[in-house]
This record gives C-alpha cells, structure tokens and sequence, in this order.
C-alpha cells in the first residue's frame, strides 16, 4: 500500500475518522499479505473500542469485496442469499438452502466457520465426510444451476480479505462490534449477485449482540450497506436468548439438520427455518406468508427438500450416505456423557453464550487462528426456556474425546441454566422484522 500504514491504525487509536481510501488500502494491502497480524489485530482493537462510522464502515466492506472476484447468476428462478449474525446451535442455514432449492428458488450463500462462542456454518458441513467448501465463482454458479444451492467459503477467489480478518478477529477478542460484523456480513453478500438477500440478526445471551436495541443497530448497519450497493434484504431479529436447536457442535448439528428434513423433529430451529423460507418465498414469488409456510412445509413433509441437501452434498463431494444413516456416516465422539436435571423446576433463563464457549473448549470451535476444530464433540442442550423437568430427568449431552473434558463441559452447561419455581413464558422466536418495528 501506499504510505506507512500505521498511520491508519494510528488515527483509528486517536479516535480520528480514517478517509476511506486510506483504510480500504489497508484492507486490501492485508488480504495481499503486506500488512501483518500484529498491524491488522491493532487496528481491529481499535475499531472495537474506538466504533467506526458509516463511511469506514462502508469502506471497509467495499474492500473486502473488491478483494476477490464476484459471483453473479443468470438463471431461470430467483436466487436468494442468506446470513446470519451468529449464534449457538443456529443450524438455520443447513436447512434452509435445501428447502428453499426446494422450493424453486436458488440459493448461492458464502458462509463463515466458528466464530468466538458462535458455531459456523463451514466447520458444520464439513464434519460430512468429503464434503468441500472452497468452491470457486464458476462452480459456485454452476452447482446453483444444476443442484439449486450451493454454500461455500470466503476463499482465495471470493471475499480473501474478509477470510483473512474473520480469522484474525476470532483469535483476537474482536468479533464484538457492530461496524465490523456488518461489513463482514453483508461482504459475503454483497460478492454474491442474488436477488434478495435474507439476514438473521441475532440478539440474547447467545448472540454477539446481547439486546434486541444492540441488534436493532445491527440490522440497521446492514440495510445500509445493502441500500448502498442497491440490494434488496430482509432483516429480522431473532431471539438467541438459549440454543436455537439442540444440538452445540459440527457433526451433532448436521444430524439434527438431517433429522429436521427427514421429518423427524420439531422445535424452534425448525420453525425458524420455515418462518426463513416462507418470508423468502413471499418477497420473491409475491405470495401471502401464510402460503409461504404452507410450502415450506409440505417440501419439508415431502422429502423434497431432503432430497436437494443429499444433491448439495454429493455435488460438494460429501458421502450423500450421511441423508441416509447420519449417525453411522459422521464423525462421533467415543464418550458420550448424559447431563441430568439438578432438581425439579422450570427453565427459566440460559447463559448461551457459556454453551457455546462449553462446545468451544471441548474442540468444536478454534481458540487460535488456524486450529482444526473437532467435528465429532460437542454438547446436547435439550431443555427449552419454560420447560419442566424432574429431578434427575436426562437434558442433555456431552460429547467428548476423554472423561475430564466430558465432566467439564457438562458442569458449564449445568452452570448456564436457571431455574425457576413458577412458570415461565418462552421467548418469541422472531423479535422484530422488516416491516414491523
Ligand atoms: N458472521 C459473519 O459473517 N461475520 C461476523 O463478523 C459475524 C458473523
């Protein structure tokens, strides 16, 4: 880049606005390698606590997309992208891509690994034996045509500088911040030319934003970045107050994904799913919600969307057997330990952020950037904000590779639950949408 750039961290430090050239240079002169982690990791400290304002915002993710190529479509259906801002057994997107391709809509998503506490996307389909992720532009474009979804990675090709800083915030305490994970959010949209781009704003104890106000700011960070590049995205909020699903790990969330579109388990994760889809369908096909939902759950109840996660996952290069016999094709843990009810009582509130960081120490996630993480650990929360339970009554899991990690794990998890005597209203699943403030 031209100039020193620890003027741009410098500036950033001081609390002084960075020109947008100047700090879209300095992304660009990190994705290429001339700017080092220390430098990079310095500055992203600084826009943590410094914040950022619209215009760096948009700068920054305005290089991280001219960092690489860019995908676009040309086909005979609609395609639609979708994100979220990361939470903790949030396998939303692992259902939702087959069932939109379903349901006639393409979908072409780059998404994120592990992140923090949060699980990604990436580390979960790849627990699939085989299956890759690094999917370059043309394939991406091609899979979308012929198999109607396709979700890949932040690559060498596609989106490097948002690749590269992902990493480095995770491994450096800077994930936290508004500014940032919009730009990184809607970078990985803006590279894909969809026609509608769907966002899960995550807010609770799970989430990166811990209030409904904090993802509001968000959501509205990533309207703008969208109304800047002309696209159209729908933004919701929704509630992340405990685990979206059971299941807290790679492989586990794959065979709760699988389960779901074999018909075989209800819940809050599947809901959201078919509330996802249906609001997709009814932007883009001009539909009631209502109808929407209907659709969705009949590709759910057909086997068609199932159908079309099997097509992904053999066109990615995954064993499709997974569709089949998920528990024989994963990866497992040798230990699996049962956590049981301390007393009887009702669940009354969970510290989600503490199962994530359970999973985390456990293996499924990274503590230093280029850690592997483990495929087959992870925990199973099965109790929801309102339930009842006994004492001694079995709600949940820990999947572990040894016993003192597995006693570990499921003392945290123990720790992230209260409870209550009387009884307690659970939390909407949907916290505010476009449309409704
Ligand atoms: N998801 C992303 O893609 N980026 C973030 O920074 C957080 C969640």
């Amino acid at each position: 880049m031209v100039g020193d750039p620890r003027t741009v961290v410098a500036r950033k430090r001081d609390g002084m606005a960075v020109p947008a050239e100047e700090l879209e240079a300095f992304v660009l002169a990190y994705a290429r390698g001339e700017v080092s982690d220390a430098l990079a990791a310095a500055f992203l400290m600084a826009c943590v606590i410094r914040g950022m304002t619209a215009e760096e915002t948009l700068a920054m993710c305005r290089a991280m997309v001219a960092s690489g190529a860019t995908v676009s479509f040309d086909l005979d259906r609609p395609v639609v992208d979708k994100h979220s801002t990361g939470g903790v057994a949030d396998g939303v997107t692992l259902v939702f891509a087959p069932l939109a391709a379903a349901l006639g809509l393409g979908v072409a998503k780059l998404s994120g690994r592990g992140l923090g506490h949060t699980g990604g996307t990436l580390d979960k389909l790849e627990a699939i034996p085989g299956l890759r992720t690094d999917l370059g532009p043309e394939r991406i474009e091609d899979q979308v045509r012929r198999v109607g979804c396709a979700v890949a990675a932040q690559s060498p090709a596609i989106v490097p500088a948002d690749g590269a800083l992902y990493a480095l915030r995770d491994a450096t305490a800077t994930v936290p911040s508004v500014p940032l994970i919009a730009a990184s959010v809607m970078a990985k949209k803006l590279a894909v030319g969809s026609d509608l781009i769907v966002l899960d704003v995550k807010a609770g104890s799970g989430a990166f934003m811990k209030t409904v106000e904090e993802a509001r700011a968000l959501a509205d960070a990533c309207r703008a970045l969208a109304r800047d590049a002309g696209r159209r995205a729908d933004v919701a909020v929704t509630d992340m107050s405990q685990p979206l699903g059971e299941a807290v790990g790679n492989a586990l969330d794959v065979r709760e994904a699988i389960e779901i579109l074999r018909g075989e388990r209800a819940g809050r994760l599947r809901d959201l799913v078919v509330w996802f889809a249906a609001r997709a369908l009814a932007r883009l096909g001009s539909i009631a919600h209502e109808e929407g939902v209907r659709r969705a759950e009949a590709a759910l109840a057909s086997g068609a969307a199932l159908e079309r996660f099997r097509a992904m996952v053999e066109a990615q290069g995954g064993d499709p057997g997974v569709v089949d016999d998920p528990v024989g094709v994963l990866p497992r843990a040798p230990l699996v330990l049962p956590v049981l009810a301390p007393g009887p009582g009702v669940l009354a509130a969970v510290d989600a952020e503490a199962i994530g960081q359970a999973s985390v120490e456990l293996g499924a996630g990274r503590r230093r950037k280029g850690d592997p993480v483990d495929p087959a650990v992870g925990l199973i929360v099965g109790v929801k904000i309102g339930d009842r339970v006994e004492a001694g009554q079995p709600i949940g899991e820990v999947h572990a590779r040894e016993r003192s990690a597995a006693d570990r794990a499921a003392a945290a998890l123990l720790a992230a639950l209260s409870w209550s005597e009387e009884p307690v209203t659970p939390p909407p699943l949907v916290h505010l949408e476009e449309g409704r403030s």
